[in-house]
């Protein structure tokens, strides 16, 4: 749905799709993206237009749907190709067939779409989708690991899955889900992959407590803003581990992510104990439940019983932030979060001296627009030396790719962070906020 603060909306798009099976998810996509106000174009190859109808995709993207047959034409006075390419603000290359692969690679301009690609200075999400077996053929391995290299172009792999040829195996598009988050991440950050060779460990979503069978203590976070830490960083180059209780979202947006469901705060952390030490950074967004029972009842209380059994028998789930902070070796970097009502600030800054991480991120759970189960969150990141930055309202993604930019700054100085970080985190203590 159209928002003001989504980075899609108003951005010229445009869609080039190749010949795998995987192109019959576009039309969903670029339907998607229209009704996020994004403004869209087709390219199709010819093997593409097989498969996917480009009326369809005319009718869905409000505009015409471009075929070989289009790019000459003594009607229009410049070449379909450079129109495209110079109008276009990002491309979404997907699905991307090893023959398109191996004729961008190769520098070839032989169809509409090819010479489109050639012809862009735009960004390019590109996302490979083809049979197993082909996947793995030496000649698409090369032309893959040549791709890496190109500016401007931020590869996604394909998953592995069932294929439409009956394969099991690596191959399978990467979920539109993700797609649009790669484009996202065009907007946001840009193609640099700038965790490449790094790894995050992220804690994302409620735990649970139990009671009795029927019962258990826990609070209304959906996880979100965790997945998308995880997903910023993921498309930024990262390997990450995501620690997750149940969560209340798209199951769809882990693709990529190493996932360790868990359910209670014990387990929860002792899931965090066995990443920990490979990870370069870690990124506790959790919203563990405070209190356990230490011997949860085997059958189900009947409500007067709850009710008295409610005044006692109480543990204190152990601080998993602040075992991080102890246990952590040289380098590694942490990232807290502080969720209050009220006056947050100053709650915040008591919270960060007290469980000793690198960040904190202190956000309002009493504003409309921030906290619990929306999409949007704003609050304050306070960093080394009492500085602070104002993180304005914006989408979770949004706000995620803020803070894994003032994360990458702590790892490596040379990771230069986006916009807001860099002035606030790494420079002076920003002023008294509005
Ligand atoms: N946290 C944790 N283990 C807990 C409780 C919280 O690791 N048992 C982490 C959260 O994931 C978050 C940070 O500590 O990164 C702050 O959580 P918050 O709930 O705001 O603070 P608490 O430590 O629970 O303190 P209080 O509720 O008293 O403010």
């Amino acid at each position: 749905m159209r928002s003001e603060q989504d980075p899609l909306a108003g951005c010229r798009i445009l869609v080039a799709i190749s010949g795998s099976i995987a192109a019959v998810k576009l039309p969903a996509l670029v339907s998607a993206l229209a009704q996020r106000g994004a403004q869209l174009r087709c390219v199709l190859t010819p093997s593409a237009a097989r498969l996917v109808s480009p009326v369809a995709l005319a009718s869905l993207s409000r505009a015409a749907c471009h075929l070989d047959e289009d790019q000459w034409s003594h009607r229009a006075p410049r070449p379909l190709h450079v129109e495209l390419a110079e109008w276009a603000e990002l491309v979404l290359l997907a699905p991307l067939s090893a023959t398109s692969l191996a004729r961008w690679v190769q520098g070839s301009g032989d169809t509409l779409l090819s010479s489109t690609l050639l012809a862009t200075e735009a960004p390019v999400l590109a996302a490979a989708a083809m049979n197993t077996a082909m996947w793995g053929a030496p000649g698409v391995r090369r032309n893959w690991d040549q791709l890496q290299a190109f500016e401007r172009v931020l590869p996604l792999g394909p998953a592995a899955g069932l294929l439409a040829c009956d394969r099991q195996g690596a191959g399978r598009m990467a979920e539109p889900q993700q797609l649009l988050l790669g484009l996202e991440t065009l907007r946001l950050h840009g193609w640099r992959r700038d965790w490449q060779g790094r790894r995050l460990l992220v804690s994302a979503g409620p735990t649970r407590e139990w009671l009795d069978p029927a019962r258990c203590l826990t609070n209304p976070s959906s996880g979100r803003m965790g997945v998308m830490l995880a997903q910023a960083a993921l498309l930024r180059g990262a390997e990450v581990d995501l620690v997750h209780g149940p969560l209340n979202l798209d199951p769809l947006l882990l693709e990529g992510l190493h996932v360790h469901p868990v359910e209670s705060g014990a387990a929860m952390g002792q899931a965090l104990e066995q990443l920990q030490p490979a990870a370069d950074a870690v990124a506790m967004a959790a919203a563990v439940a405070d209190h356990g029972r230490a011997a949860p009842e085997l059958q189900k209380l009947s409500k007067q019983d709850l009710l008295a059994s409610l005044s006692a028998g109480w543990c204190e789930v152990p601080d998993l932030l602040g075992q991080l902070v102890a246990r952590r070796a040289a380098g590694q970097r942490i990232l807290g979060f502080a969720a209050h009502s009220g006056d947050v600030l100053p709650q915040a800054r008591a919270k960060l001296l007290r469980k000793g991480c690198d960040l904190l991120f202190a956000n309002p759970i009493d504003q409309p627009q921030a906290g619990f189960g929306v999409n949007s969150n704003e609050g304050w990141l306070l960093g080394p030396g009492e500085r602070e930055l104002r993180i304005q309202s914006a989408g979770k993604f949004a706000v995620a790719h803020q803070l894994i930019s003032a994360l990458g700054a702590l790892l490596d100085p040379l990771m230069l962070p986006a916009e807001a970080p860099r002035e606030g985190l790494a420079g002076r203590r920003a002023a008294a906020d509005p």
